[in-house]
């Protein structure tokens, strides 16, 4: 079980931007990149659906790949208001986030249901960005270990193919959004509880990104920080220059041991 070495800058865009922010945001991002992403780092931009396809050509011409913030539980089928996952591969997109806490609180989305929907990426071919995390009262009755494992429980029937595609991310509830970093020291604690799960119970060792109030100006401790193998951010990554300060401070940051 080696240790990945691959780093991730993953930009989720949530419900925001309109197509005539696309050219000029990829531009910045290029430019802020010094005109491609760093060798070690993998850059994913993850926009609302109706800017996917637009979004897939911005970047692929500087190796920038593009995700989708959810995505349906089938192929095809009778499922109002879903996007299949084949048709996203369709457009070219390379990742889809499954669990995210904003689907997971704001939707009801059931530890069942980010599974399935996780799965079906998966089986369209897609690479999957699985999130994990614990809200502040959680943390504060002490189950933070009970909540990560309930929640990468769905995990424990994935194949070795389908984990060669998935990476985790460690998102607390309480860091999202709201300005509130986890410290370094907090992010490594909660990544080494989700990588000893892994080991004990599906021999993987994933790749774990951290989120939550991720900064250009935070970023580069975060990313220093141990078991932290890259960032999952969402406010800073909607400017093209803060979130390539991010790609760079990823760059130049070893991920240390689990
Ligand atoms: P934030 O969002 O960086 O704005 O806190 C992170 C996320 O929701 O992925």
């Amino acid at each position: 079980m080696a240790a990945p070495t691959k780093r991730y800058c993953f930009g989720n865009w949530k419900m925001n931007k309109r197509p005539g922010d696309v050219p000029a945001y990829f531009a910045d991002l290029r430019q802020a990149l010094g005109g491609c992403c760093p060798d070690n780092v993998e850059v994913a931009v993850f926009p609302p659906f109706l800017l996917l396809g637009e979004a897939v050509q911005a970047g692929e011409v500087f190796q920038v790949t593009v995700g989708a913030q959810t995505c349906g539980t089938a192929e095809s089928g009778a499922f109002t208001g879903e996007v299949s996952p084949a048709l996203l591969a369709d457009f070219g997109v390379r990742w889809v986030l499954a669990g995210h806490s904003e689907r997971r609180h704001k939707f009801g989305e059931s530890d069942g249901l980010v599974a399935e929907r996780a799965k079906a990426a998966l089986a369209a071919g897609l690479s999957v960005t699985f999130c994990v995390g614990e809200t502040l009262a959680e943390r504060r009755e002490g189950r933070l270990e009970a909540v990560l494992a309930r929640q990468l429980e769905p995990l424990r029937g994935w194949t070795a193919a389908q984990w060669d595609r998935t990476v985790i991310a460690y998102e607390p509830v309480w860091a999202i959004g709201t300005g509130e970093t986890a410290t370094p020291a907090q992010a490594s604690e909660a990544h080494r509880v989700v990588a000893r799960w892994c080991r004990d119970h599906v021999q993987r060792q994933p790749a774990i990104l951290y989120g939550g109030s991720v900064t250009a100006a935070n970023a580069a401790e975060l990313a220093a920080a141990d078991a932290v193998d890259g960032l999952l951010v969402g406010g800073a990554s909607l400017d093209g220059k803060s979130f390539a300060a991010i790609a760079r401070a990823l760059a130049e940051t070893k991920g240390k041991a689990k």
